[in-house]
């Protein structure tokens, strides 16, 4: 225990970075860019209520596919957990393919202690049926009613086992998009969470805020998903100096 560095909050910060598992070891700091080790997730997930139907998320991936290729360009070490879209896979990246939320959950706990960076850009299915027939359920045998089941929250489970990682999370909203955004990054113990106006969806260009853990938006303008992750890596990167 000799030298050991003891972080205490500053005095006039009102809090903010008292967290615990916000701290950040010296040697993490340090780290150049190329060796910061990134986890993402993109796209979808699908719940099954019987071989043929599911339930899912309005997501092509693009966003999350864009962020694992702005990574790959500092960093080798990319991981991209992705749930069923239609794009490339990018190349040189860890690619982990996964269609239901349990799956993306375990591929990313599996992963978690590794990792530098967490960015979780899927549109992850909330709720799943609570039963899922093997066989084709006969038109003339549904019933009127759906019986559904939360999943786990698996950005807010990475959260509460947050050591020194820089976790990120995106908020899709439809109203009251900064205050709701604000509310799942303290909730979820996050250092930025991206704001998405779900009229981007499946668009190649998105209008996103980014905030941090001082509440304060940064605003940006409309701009290809491409730019929107080169800017998200970058705010990453210094919030780690
Ligand atoms: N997320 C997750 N696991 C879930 C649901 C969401 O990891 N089961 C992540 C998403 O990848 C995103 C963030 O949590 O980074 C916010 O997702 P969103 O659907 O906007 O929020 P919810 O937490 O589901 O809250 P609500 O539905 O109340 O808006």
């Amino acid at each position: 225990m000799k030298n050991r560095r003891v972080q205490r909050p500053h005095p006039t910060n009102n809090g903010v970075g008292r967290d615990r598992r916000a701290r950040r070891t010296r040697s993490d700091s340090m780290k150049s860019p190329s060796e910061i080790r990134f986890l993402i997730t993109a796209g979808p997930t699908r719940e099954f209520i019987d071989p043929i139907r599911f339930i899912s998320n309005r997501s092509s991936g693009k966003m999350g596919y864009a962020l694992a290729e702005a990574a790959r360009a500092l960093s080798p070490h990319v991981v991209l957990v992705s749930g069923p879209t239609e794009l490339a896979r990018p190349k040189d990246v860890e690619f982990v393919p996964v269609t239901t939320t349990q799956e993306m959950a375990d591929a990313v706990l599996a992963r978690y202690d590794h990792c530098d960076v967490s960015i979780m850009a899927a549109a992850v299915c909330d709720f799943r049926p609570k039963t899922t027939a093997t066989q084709k359920i006969k038109k003339t045998k549904l019933g009127g009613t759906l019986e559904l089941e939360p999943t786990i929250d698996i950005l807010a489970e990475l959260g509460k086992r947050k050591k020194s990682q820089t976790l990120v999370g995106f908020a899709a909203e439809t109203e009251d998009i900064e205050a709701n955004a604000l509310d799942k990054l303290q909730r979820k113990h996050l250092d930025l969470i991206i704001a998405n106006d779900t009229r981007a969806f499946e668009s190649d260009t998105n209008a996103v805020t980014l905030i941090g853990r001082n509440g304060k938006p940064e605003r940006l303008p409309e701009m290809s998903k491409t730019k929107v992750a080169a800017v998200i890596i970058q705010r990453v990167l210094g919030l780690r100096r």
